[in-house]
């Protein structure tokens, strides 16, 4: 089945090269980390360029940030007024990257959680593909040092999101991926409205509604060892409130015949070829 048919963007036939890429790494109180982080990035894919989006972190994540980028023309700082969510941050750093001419911006978490030597496996899968997903919960896939309580909630919310939104896809919550820019482009980011760490299922869940290739890569999270995460109960309710809401409106919709039940093709590329 060719799940492009019919849909606007580059679903089908040949993809152009990757192009130039830039890693956009989301911080808030991050200054045990932002060093680090970015010189393994550096490291791992010297061609890419990085962007740390900084939302007024206090603990002066942001003039650590300047720093870095002072000693390196691939380091870029977004400096945000404050402390506004993933999902906010992203935008902001997705709408620097399309206007600076990126062809490819990636996801990253900056406390060591994603992995950059992991990145160039994921860039090598984004050449057959218009969005890659790195993914916990596929074979090969794993976390480290995870409490089971996290773990569960991870799966739990992959599980009822891919049930609820008819996403074909293990690892929804993740937050290490590569984007084409047309990719990005094709998913109506001026409306998206998600906050916190929901924002992950929102883009997954409009790039398979608009008949993207998505591919799994499987990787190995790793928890952080400095700072702390910054999941909290607004966090969890925002995202299972909007995904509810997602879940309910397009099963009523589909009910009464408003939207074309689209026939997504995604991938899972796992050493096995799975
Ligand atoms: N700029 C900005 N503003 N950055 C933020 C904000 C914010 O409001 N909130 C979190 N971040 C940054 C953190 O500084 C970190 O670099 C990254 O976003 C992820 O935050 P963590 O707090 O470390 O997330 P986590 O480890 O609990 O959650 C991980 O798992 C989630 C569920 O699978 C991440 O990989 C998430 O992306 C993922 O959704
Ligand atoms: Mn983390």
């Amino acid at each position: 089945m060719n799940a492009g048919e019919g849909l606007p963007g580059s679903r089908n036939g040949q993809r152009p090269p990757l192009g130039e890429a830039l890693v956009i790494i989301p911080t808030y109180n991050e200054a045990e980390n932002v060093r680090a982080i970015v010189g393994r990035v550096r490291e791992a894919v010297p061609a890419a360029h990085v962007l740390v989006a900084d939302d007024n972190s206090p603990d002066g994540t942001g003039a650590l940030a300047d720093g870095l980028a002072a000693e390196d023309d691939h380091v870029q700082v977004l400096h945000r007024k404050g402390k506004e969510g993933l999902g906010a941050a992203y935008l902001a750093g997705f709408a620097w990257g399309l206007d600076h001419g990126f062809d490819v911006l990636v996801e990253m978490d900056a406390d060591g959680s994603h992995q950059p030597e992991e990145l160039p496996r994921l860039l090598t899968a984004l050449r057959d593909a218009d969005l890659v997903l790195g993914s916990r919960w596929i074979a090969g896939g794993r976390v480290v040092n995870w409490p089971k309580s996290r773990e569960l909630l991870s799966r739990g919310g992959s599980t009822y999101s891919r049930l609820l939104l008819d996403v074909p896809l293990r690892d929804v919550t993740g937050g290490f991926r590569a984007f084409r820019a047309a990719t990005l482009r094709g998913l109506g980011l001026a409306h998206v409205e998600s906050q916190g760490y929901c924002f992950q299922v929102d883009l997954a869940r409009r790039a398979v509604r608009s008949g993207y290739r998505v591919v799994e890569v499987p990787i190995t999270f790793v928890e952080r060892e400095l700072g702390s995460s910054k999941m909290s109960r607004n966090i969890v309710a925002e995202a299972l409130w909007r995904v509810t809401a997602w879940g309910v409106t397009s099963r009523v919709d589909k009910a009464l015949g408003r939207v074309k039940p689209s026939a997504p093709e995604t991938g899972r590329s796992s050493p096995s070829g799975v």
